[in-house]
C-alpha cells in the first residue's frame, strides 16, 4: 500500500482531512475496480486531444500515454497494485501515473472533470457488456430452437394455467423464442443509442480551453458529443434504459423458470432436467428440486429491485451532476452480472432437458382439449358458433359424468346432442388431426 502522497484529488481548500467514517461512506474505489479499464482508455483518448489541440506537447503527451499503456498492460497481466484507500478508480489512475511518470501527470486532468470522465466510464463500460448480453442471449436462442426441433411432442396449451387446447412442446419453448428475440432487439437497440460522447462536458458547463470534442468522441467510437454540458454530465437515461432491458429479460426468464418448476412437479411430469441443475434435500433422500429455474425466478427481484432504485435516486436530482449518482454504478453492476449468470444457466437447462411425450399425451387427452373443434366441425356443418358452443358445452358436462374423453363417447351418444354430427368428428376432432387444419399448421 502507497500512503506517501496526497491520497486526494481535491485537497487543497481543505483544512483537515475527511473523517474516517466519511471516507468509508464515500469512497467506492473498491466496489468499482471493474470500471478500471474504461476510465484508462477514456484517459488516453483525452491525452491525445490535448495534444493535438496543443494544450499538452508532444512530449508531455507521449509521456503520459506511455504511463497509461503501462498501467493498463499491468491491470491486464493482474500485476497492479490495488491496494489502498482511494477514493475512486479515477483516483487510483491519476495517482499511479505520478507514480510511473512523475508530475507531468497532474496535467492529465486539464479540460477535464470526474463528473464528465465517470459518464464517460459508464458508457464505455456499458456499451462493451451490452456485447456480452448479447452473445449469452443468442446462446439462449440457439438452445431453445435446436430443444424446441427436437421435441415436437403434443402437449397441453393451458390459459388460467387449465388444459385448453392442444399445442405441441415445440411450439410453447419457440414461444419464449419470440419473447428473448424481442429482448435482444431491444438490447440491440439501446447499443445502437450509445452515440454520444459526455468528455468535455467538464463539470457541468465545459472548459474554456479550446478543446475537440468530436475528436475524443471519434477516438472511441462515438458518433456525437452531448449537446448540452449540463445534460452531458448527468444523463443516467442510458443505464435506466439498460437496467429496464434487463427487467422485461429477467421476466421472461422467470416465465420459463416458472413452466421449468411446474412440469418437473410430479403433477404434471412434463420434463426432467439434467442432473447438475437441480440439488437434492439434506433430509428426504428422494428429492430431486429444479433450484437452477427457482433462482433465476428469485433474482429477477433484484434485478426489478435495481431499476427501481436507480429510478428512485435519480428522480428528485436537480442539473447537474449530483454525488447521489455515483449510486449507479453497483445498481448496473449487480443487475449485469446476474443478468448474464440468468440467461447462461437457463441455455444449460433448457439445451439438457429431456421432455416426456408420454405424460403430455395423457394430458392431452384428459381435459377435452378438442372441445373447440367439436364447435368448429359443427359450424362447418352449417350452424351458429355460439349455438355449437353451448351444445358442446351440454357434451362436455355428459362426457363428464359418464368419466369418457368427447372421442370415446359413440355416434349414437354424439348424435343426441346433434342430428349433424356424423362419423367425420373422429378424425376431424383427433389430437394429431387438429394441428393440420387451419391456420393451425403453422404451429408445427
Ligand atoms: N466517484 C464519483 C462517481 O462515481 C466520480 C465523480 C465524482 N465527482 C465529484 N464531483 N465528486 O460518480
Amino acid at each position: 500500500m502507497r500512503k506517501n502522497y496526497e491520497t486526494k484529488l481535491w485537497g487543497g481548500r481543505f483544512r483537515e482531512g475527511e473523517d474516517k467514517l466519511m471516507e468509508e461512506f464515500q469512497n467506492n474505489y473498491t466496489e468499482t475496480l471493474w470500471l478500471l479499464q474504461s476510465d484508462i482508455i477514456g484517459s488516453k483518448a483525452h491525452v491525445k486531444m490535448l495534444v493535438k489541440c496543443e494544450i499538452l506537447t508532444e512530449e508531455e503527451g507521449t509521456t503520459i500515454l506511455k504511463g497509461l499503456e503501462a498501467i493498463e498492460e499491468d491491470l491486464k497481466e493482474n500485476k497492479l497494485d490495488l491496494d489502498g484507500d482511494y477514493e475512486d478508480v479515477h483516483t487510483f489512475v491519476e495517482l499511479d501515473l505520478l507514480n510511473r511518470v512523475g508530475d507531468v501527470a497532474k496535467k492529465l486532468h486539464t479540460a477535464r472533470s470526474r463528473n464528465d470522465q465517470v459518464n464517460l466510464d459508464m458508457k464505455l463500460y456499458v456499451r462493451e457488456q451490452l456485447k456480452a448480453v448479447m452473445g449469452s442471449l443468442n446462446g439462449l436462442l440457439s438452445s431453445l430452437e435446436q430443444t424446441a426441433d427436437e421435441n415436437p411432442w403434443l402437449m397441453p396449451g393451458y390459459t388460467h394455467l387449465q388444459r385448453a387446447q392442444v399445442v405441441t412442446f415445440k411450439y410453447h419453448l419457440m414461444a419464449y423464442h419470440s419473447m428473448f428475440s424481442r429482448d435482444l432487439r431491444r438490447i440491440q437497440d439501446a447499443y445502437k443509442s450509445l452515440t454520444e460522447s459526455p468528455l468535455g462536458c467538464g463539470a457541468l458547463a465545459g472548459t474554456t480551453h479550446e478543446i475537440d470534442r468530436q475528436y475524443t468522441a471519434d477516438l472511441l467510437g462515438f458518433d456525437t458529443v452531448y449537446s448540452n454540458f449540463m445534460d452531458g454530465v448527468s444523463d443516467r437515461d442510458f443505464i435506466l434504459e439498460a437496467l429496464a432491458d434487463f427487467s422485461i429479460l429477467m421476466m421472461h426468464l422467470s416465465r420459463l423458470s416458472e413452466e421449468l418448476c411446474l412440469w418437473t412437479s410430479a403433477e404434471f411430469g412434463f420434463v426432467t432436467l439434467d442432473d447438475r441443475y437441480t440439488t437434492g434435500s439434506s433430509i428426504m433422500p428422494q428429492k430431486k428440486n429444479p433450484d437452477a429455474a427457482e433462482l433465476v425466478r428469485g433474482k429477477t427481484g433484484r434485478v426489478y429491485g435495481n431499476l427501481m432504485g436507480l429510478l428512485t435516486v435519480m428522480k428528485g436530482l436537480p442539473l447537474a451532476y449530483n454525488k447521489d449518482m455515483q449510486e449507479d454504478k453497483e445498481y448496473f453492476y449487480d443487475s449485469l452480472n446476474t443478468t448474464i449468470q440468468c440467461i447462461d444457466i437457463m441455455e444449460r437447462m433448457i439445451s439438457t432437458l429431456k421432455a416426456r411425450p408420454e405424460n403430455m399425451k395423457k394430458a392431452v387427452k384428459k381435459g377435452f382439449l378438442n372441445a373447440t373443434e367439436v364447435a368448429d366441425y359443427l359450424v362447418k356443418k352449417g350452424m351458429a358458433f355460439r349455438e355449437a358452443h353451448s351444445i358442446v358445452g351440454q357434451i362436455v358436462i355428459y362426457a363428464e359424468d359418464n368419466e369418457k374423453a368427447i372421442e370415446e363417447l359413440s355416434l349414437e351418444e354424439l348424435s343426441k346432442f346433434s342430428d349433424v354430427i356424423d362419423n367425420e368428428i373422429y378424425t376431424y376432432i383427433d389430437y394429431e388431426n387438429i394441428l393440420n387444419k387451419g391456420i393451425k399448421k403453422e404451429m408445427l
